[in-house]
């Protein structure tokens, strides 16, 4: 068990894979002795790893001027969330699609002494975004605090190892520091996940750590500094608003970015095509090669309801209480490939994807079957060239 001694001192290498008082039910992270390193079998690799090729080629090839403790510059972040072509032809596979301004905006927020908060509706790449920030800026996106009601203070500030506290007194040795904390101590990027569902007193305790930039420890008359480089990510759900609201004083620290839902079906295609291909390799599904009619039709379905509306703007609908959201779309069409990979001949069909939709839709029993039965007959069963589609969707059983 080694608990950090001084967290000016961390060892950088034990960032990665160190759980970080992630659920809340503890008091504080605890690290492992030895970071068990990435071996490419994990299930789903940090970006950092995962990308670990073209972060270094953009590092390599960047001269643009670099914030201090940035691995790349401004640019180069940019450009690895939302691709392109180096001039060694190295090739950047967009991460984020959306418009370029916004991730600019993310990106240069990062490097002023505002913290960036990821507005938007569940779905819209806000979780995403924060990660890939922080690979690309620091090269750890593992600096993180999960919010949740049961958040405690020590896992933004600083918890106690028990034994250590009890055998010697408080004292260093016996302080455990937060992802935070340790971001501070290094010029790193730390990232707090849904903070708007943290209650409120405990949000309240990064006022000082981003206005001061300082991480007062009183039980040792002390004090953690941040040093340049460090600032923080953090993302908020629009529909979490008024559950534990961000104090003026807080928001005010916070340069606020809302990330939109996908703009145009196209767009929204792309996304889930591209997410959903990472995936099935990662999970070595096969891939569908005639997969994307497939995915057109779930995408146009949870747009239309989401919408409340049909595409061609002539029908008007009811809008079922689930979020139909793009990152559910990328899961019913993952599960339909695989699907259709141990059960049919491989190809995507609607009888792979009818189930996931409907239970994408359908998440009040009562009112939701009702909207979803009613689309079913009016436009589905209208539609020119959905009656496999319709026919899939009575089989299930709506
Ligand atoms: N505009 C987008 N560009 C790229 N990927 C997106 C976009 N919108 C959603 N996604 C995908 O949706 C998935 C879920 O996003 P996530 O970050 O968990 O959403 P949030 O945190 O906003 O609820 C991610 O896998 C991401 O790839
Ligand atoms: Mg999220």
């Amino acid at each position: 068990m080694s608990v950090s001694v001084d967290p000016t001192s961390v060892d950088p290498s034990q960032h990665h894979s160190t759980p970080v008082g992630g659920d809340g039910s503890e008091g504080a992270p605890t690290s492992p002795s030895a970071p068990a390193r990435e071996t490419g079998e994990e299930l789903r690799p940090h970006a950092e790893d995962a990308f670990a090729a073209e972060l270094a080629a953009l590092a390599a090839q960047d001269d643009r001027p670099r914030p201090a403790r940035w691995r790349m510059s401004p640019w180069a972040v940019a450009t690895y969330l939302l691709g392109g072509t180096l001039p060694d032809g190295t090739v950047i596979t967009p991460k984020y699609v959306g418009p370029r301004r916004i991730v600019e905006v993310a990106v240069t927020t990062l490097a002023t002494d505002r913290a960036l908060l990821l507005l938007g509706v569940p779905g819209t790449a806000k979780t995403w975004v924060s990660e890939h920030l922080a690979a690309a800026v620091s090269g750890d996106s593992t600096l993180l605090v999960q919010g949740t009601a049961g958040t405690p203070e020590e896992a933004i500030r600083y918890g106690w190892n028990y034994a250590q506290l009890l055998a010697h007194g408080p004292s260093r040795d016996a302080l455990v520091p937060s992802p935070v904390m340790r971001a501070m101590a290094e010029g790193m990027t730390a990232r707090v996940e849904e903070l708007t569902r943290i209650p409120a007193d405990v949000q309240d305790s990064l006022i000082t750590i981003l206005s001061e930039k300082t991480l007062p420890i009183p039980e040792l008359g002390s004090e953690v500094q941040a040093v340049r480089g460090f600032n923080l990510i953090a993302t908020a759900n629009d529909r979490d608003r008024g559950v534990n609201d961000l104090s003026s004083a807080l928001r005010r620290r916070f340069n606020t970015v809302v990330l939109p839902l996908p703009e145009s079906a196209d767009a929204e295609v792309e996304i889930v095509s591209r997410r959903v291909d990472q995936i099935g390799r990662s999970l070595d599904l096969p891939t569908a090669p005639d997969g994307i009619d497939e995915i057109r039709r779930v995408v146009t379905v949870f747009r239309e309801l989401r919408d409340g509306l049909t595409a061609d703007g002539r029908t008007k609908l009811k809008s079922p209480s689930g979020t139909l959201s793009t990152a559910e779309a990328i899961s019913v069409v993952t599960n339909g490939l695989a699907l259709a990979a141990h059960f049919g001949d491989g190809v995507l069909r609607a009888s792979d994807v009818a189930a996931g939709i409907q239970g994408a839709v359908i998440r009040d029993p009562a009112a939701d079957r009702v909207i979803w039965q009613e689309y079913l007959e009016a436009v589905v069963r209208e539609r020119d060239g959905w009656k496999d589609f319709y026919r899939a969707c009575r089989e299930v059983g709506a």
